[in-house]
């Protein structure tokens, strides 16, 4: 079963484990892990799941759609290279152990 660490924007670190398949934003809302809004419930347009990707393992989450990129230059918190919209974002073995920063705010 594929783990997540939620890293909040105080340093708190929250390891989640997760059935493979769940998203990175379900896993944040059923573990209540603050800071990932999630308003549209996963439907990529609100852009308040907005997360960074721990860079070792970016790589091995699908690409950025086109849908997501647009959104994610609407974040409350600066995009940087390793921002991703955590709805958008699949755990597998693959991607076990990923680090998860949440930004200070989504609005
Ligand atoms: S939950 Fe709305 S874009 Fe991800």
């Amino acid at each position: 079963m594929p783990s997540i660490f939620f890293v909040e924007p105080d340093g708190t670190e929250q390891q989640v484990d997760v059935e493979p398949g769940t998203s990175v934003m379900m896993a944040a809302q059923q573990h209540g892990i603050e800071g990932i809004v999630a308003d549209c419930g996963g439907a990529c347009s609100c852009a308040t799941c907005h997360v960074y990707v721990e860079e070792r393992l970016q790589g091995r989450f699908a690409p950025v759609g086109s849908f997501e990129d647009e959104l994610l230059d609407t974040t409350a918190c600066e995009r940087l290279p390793n921002s991703r919209l955590s709805c958008q974002l699949t755990m597998s073995d693959e991607t076990d152990g990923v680090r998860i920063e949440v930004p200070e705010s989504q609005m």
